[in-house]
């Protein structure tokens, strides 16, 4: 099957959260790796909070807000190390195979886009960072919505601004809800499990399963 649009997810899918921390691993002290893990998780609770509250706030305020929490709660962290930390989480790095899938796939004539909680300020630091600049057809940011995934008007920006239908979009994200989201809304989606996680949500399963992205293009 050929898709009309090529969709993916950015954090934790094109671009690695963890290496943030990574990048002050040792500045950061002993329990880097939780702070990592923390950070992340608190960043991704607060936009389910806020959407079910009403309560929009912008995902680099959150993302702030989840490493004041990560710093706070690990008590080896080096709290002096905040500003160098939401630095380098503007400029994360991409994953390796990244660039050459995204060629491969934009030379198949589908459109290429990030559908992303990320505020647009901050996606257009990480695209840029990464040198995807020209690459993709479209960045699609939640924030005009004011609501985060797994809300279906956050998948159905994609659907309206290309004028295609959810099932001629191949979606990619690590994220297994937001994979759930996406199979909700009608895309095919292809979960990229790069860390080998157990599978969950079994009523909304992906259409496929890879551990990168290497083969998505295979996949047809
Ligand atoms: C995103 C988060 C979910 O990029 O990783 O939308």
């Amino acid at each position: 099957m050929s898709h009309s649009a090529y969709v993916f997810d950015a954090y934790g899918t094109l671009f690695d959260v963890h290496a943030a921390v990574r990048k002050h691993a040792e500045a950061v002290g002993p329990d880097a790796n939780m702070v990592s893990m923390i950070w992340r998780a608190k960043q991704l609770e607060y936009s389910w909070t806020r959407t079910m509250m009403g309560r929009y706030r912008d995902f680099w305020e959150l993302t702030e807000q989840a490493l004041d929490y990560a710093l706070a709660a690990v008590p080896s962290a080096d709290t002096s190390m905040r500003a160098a930390l939401l630095e380098a989480y503007h400029r994360l790095d991409c994953y390796g195979e990244v660039p050459e899938v995204l060629k491969q796939l934009r030379d198949s004539g589908a459109k290429l886009a990030i559908l992303s909680n990320g505020s647009p300020e901050m996606l257009a630091g990480a695209v840029s960072a990464a040198g995807l600049d020209g690459v993709l057809d479209e960045v699609f940011s939640v924030d005009p919505l004011r609501a985060y995934k797994t809300d279906e008007r956050v998948y159905e920006m994609v659907t309206n601004h290309f004028r295609i239908y959810p099932e001629t979009v191949s979606f990619q994200s690590s994220n297994r809800w937001d994979i759930a989201g996406a199979t909700n809304f009608g895309f095919r989606t292809v979960w990229i499990n790069r860390t080998n996680l157990p599978d969950e949500y079994h009523d909304l399963p992906p259409n496929a399963v890879l551990p990168d992205l290497t083969g998505l293009a295979a996949l047809g």
